[in-house]
């Protein structure tokens, strides 16, 4: 209201001033003063656009009409001037503004019965000292942290420019200084945008573009500043976190529920829809009797950085079937800042394979004891067999510089517990064994050691000479005759002996070397037995095979010396008696309560000869590997497994 009256006072004053002539005799429709003013400044190009040429207005498709402009301060019609004026229909080119063009400019719009009348402000500012920018700033936000665009404000000149196939370029200025495109944050995009990257508060500012063409003649340029202010109010690309475009086995017949989980970079409220898609369709219900549906949102904010809000919505199944298999289930987050999406694809679950792997490792397990059963059962069989298959494992060492496979000690005659049955197996079942049909070479103390030799020496050279000691020994052997009544004594022996001792530190009198020197001293046992359990125990250097003739009851073993004890319980020894039974047993002489209710029945003594009995068998294993020779203790560990 206040405009038209403007401008009816204008007209007036200027029709009384006479100095119009055309456009106020004639009876127009009046459109007034555009609202949109068109600002610029000396030097610029202006452009006045008139929107009379409308639907709005008339039927301009079918109806012709022509267009006139004037200058209201003069009402004088507006011609073409070069390099200055430019009247193209609706649109007044200023191509290098002054600053008298400042005024308002009328346009007549006249067709064969009607007559129309429009008035546009052109305000031109003298530029401000020391801004490069235009002194009218719009202003547009930027979001911190985002990446985010400013728009130049001049797409309706570029439009006008491409309708009459004039080109253009944009150019963007910070302050004063031009922005180079690609560099830094800085992108030009889309003709009339910038693109700022990961944006901060020093991009808070002036920016102007500027848009450069030519145009009659004249090369122009026409500029907009904004002020972009950067806002920490924001809202980020949405992330979708589940689900992850993955396939996931599904059990038909049975309910599933998969979430979207989406979570938004955001401060303040974000503007958000998560939708399911199925096929392309949208799931909206969510009533479970549709089978397939989709719940509400769940929403919760984060508050340690990154800060957002985190979306749930359920797309669920009442109950899964055949149909629902190999299909794309979408969840696509509707945002402005774009259509981010995770999928999934239901698969038949697999047949469980937990209990066949069970089974497998169940069986495995049982086999595996089952063969550690086997080997110590038959462990005996396995090495002598594996000695005889491969016999280059077992690399000939006669040069270990002994003589003899085997020592064979046991109580002379005239010693205690000498016996007759013992002396018999030594001088000739061993022999007729273990020399004639298995080739070892044995030293037997009553066979092969001269009469009135030094004992002592003799015994020690022979043991060096020998590989292994076989001790044969029956209940007996180690029992003195005056054994009952020395008992005491026997203590007050050890006692006495720890007391001589006490500088030694040994943690077992009976792995001591005097302990067991008076052991023998009352019991008189074969002194090499006492030498041969010393080098054996203390000296691990001499390996000590403990071959039983008799079944030992748990009281006869109790008065054993405690070192024959120790290795008894250690290796277990080589039973004869056993062979005589016919029974086989594994190696330990460790007696059952069975075998102690038949005990001493069949302790007789009778030869069983066969070397493929049980009894030469574990001599066999014992003794050396035949012929061959190992000489490395770890070596002799391994082999003799
Ligand atoms: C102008 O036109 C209007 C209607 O459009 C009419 O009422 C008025 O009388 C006319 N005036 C003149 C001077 O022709
Ligand atoms: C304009 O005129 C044409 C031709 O007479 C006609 O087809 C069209 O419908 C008219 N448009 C309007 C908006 O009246
Ligand atoms: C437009 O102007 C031309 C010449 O100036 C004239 O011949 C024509 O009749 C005019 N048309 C209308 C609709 O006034
Ligand atoms: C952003 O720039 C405008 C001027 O362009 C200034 O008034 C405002 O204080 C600035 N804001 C910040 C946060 O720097
Ligand atoms: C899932 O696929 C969509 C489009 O197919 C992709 O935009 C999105 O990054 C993918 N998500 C993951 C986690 O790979
Ligand atoms: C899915 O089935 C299980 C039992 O099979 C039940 O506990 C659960 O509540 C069901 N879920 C839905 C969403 O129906
Ligand atoms: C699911 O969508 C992905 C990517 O959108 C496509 O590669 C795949 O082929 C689709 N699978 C099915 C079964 O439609």
């Amino acid at each position: 209201m206040g405009l038209s009256s403007t401008l009816r006072c204008l007209l007036f004053f200027l029709g009384t001033c006479g100095i119009c002539s055309g456009f106020l005799q004639e009876n127009c429709t009046d459109y007034q003063l555009q609202f949109e003013r068109v600002f610029s400044v000396p030097g610029d190009v202006a452009m006045l656009h008139s929107t009379l040429v409308s639907p709005d207005v008339f039927n301009f498709t079918s109806t012709p009409y022509n267009i006139t402009w004037y200058d209201s301060k003069t009402g004088q019609e507006i011609n073409n001037q070069a390099g200055r004026i430019l009247v193209q229909g609706e649109t007044l080119w200023f191509l290098r503004v002054e600053l008298e063009d400042h005024g308002e400019y009328v346009t007549i719009l006249r067709t064969p019965s009607q007559c129309y009348m429009q008035a546009t402000k052109l305000v031109v500012d003298a530029p401000v000292v020391g801004d490069c920018g235009r002194p009218r700033k719009g202003y547009q936000t930027l979001t911190k942290g985002a990446t985010d665009v400013l728009s130049c404000p001049l797409s309706d000149h570029i439009n006008k420019l491409e309708s009459y196939s004039i080109s253009s370029s944009v150019q963007w200025y910070r302050g004063c200084e031009l922005i180079e495109d690609g560099k830094g944050k800085y992108t030009y995009w889309d003709m009339i945008k910038l693109k700022i990257d990961n944006v901060d508060f020093q991009n808070n500012g002036s920016y102007t573009c500027t848009l450069t063409f030519t145009l009659g003649g004249v090369t122009g340029s026409m500029s907009e500043t904004i002020d972009a202010w950067v806002r920490e109010v924001y809202s980020l690309v949405p992330q979708v976190h589940e689900p992850g475009n993955q396939s996931i086995k599904a059990q038909i017949g049975s309910n599933y529920s998969q979430r979207c989980l989406v979570f938004v970079p955001c401060v303040g409220k974000p503007m958000v829809d998560i939708m399911w898609l199925v096929r392309n369709d949208f799931v909206m219900t969510s009533n479970p009797a549709d089978r397939i549906y989709v719940s509400e949102y769940r929403e919760w904010s984060q508050d340690v950085s990154p800060k957002g809000v985190w979306f749930e919505r359920l797309l669920m199944f009442s109950e899964l079937r055949e149909e629902d298999l190999h299909v794309n289930y979408t969840c696509r987050v509707y945002s402005y800042r774009g259509l981010p999406e995770g999928y999934f694809t239901l698969l038949p679950e697999d047949p469980n394979i937990i209990l066949p792997i069970g089974l497998l490792l169940g069986s495995m397990t049982v086999l595996f004891i089952n063969s550690v059963i086997i080997y110590y059962l038959f462990k005996v069989d396995i090495v002598l067999w594996f000695r005889g298959a491969f016999p280059v494992l077992y690399p000939n060492k006669d040069l270990d510089g002994k003589q003899f496979d085997a020592y064979v000690a046991y109580p002379q005659p005239c010693a205690d517990g000498f016996s007759e049955k013992v002396e018999e197996f030594a001088l000739h079942t061993l022999p007729q064994v273990l020399e004639k049909a298995c080739g070892y070479k044995l030293f037997i103390a009553g066979r092969d050691c001269l009469p009135g030799e030094a004992i002592v020496d003799s015994v020690e050279e022979n043991l060096r000479a020998s590989r292994r000691v076989l001790l044969l020994y029956t209940a007996s052997t180690f029992i003195s005759k005056r054994h009952t009544s020395s008992t005491s004594s026997n203590n007050n022996n050890i006692s006495k002996s720890s007391e001589n001792n006490q500088g030694k530190t040994t943690d077992d009198s009976s792995m001591n070397y005097e302990s067991d020197k008076d052991v023998y001293s009352y019991t008189r046992q074969p002194f090499e037995c006492v030498a041969a359990m010393h080098r054996a125990l203390l000296e691990g250097s001499l390996k000590v095979v403990l071959v039983e003739l008799e079944e030992i009851s748990p009281a006869q073993l109790a008065l054993f010396p405690e070192s024959v004890r120790q290795l008894r319980k250690r290796q277990g020894a080589v039973c004869w008696w056993k062979n005589l039974r016919k029974r086989q047993r594994s190696g330990t002489c460790i007696r059952r309560r069975e075998d102690e209710e038949k005990g001493g029945q069949d302790t007789q003594l009778s030869p069983s000869i066969s070397p493929s009995s049980r009894f030469w068998k574990e001599m066999r294993y014992h003794l050396p590997v035949r012929g061959k020779r190992v000489v490395f203790p770890e070596k002799t560990a391994l082999l003799n497994l």
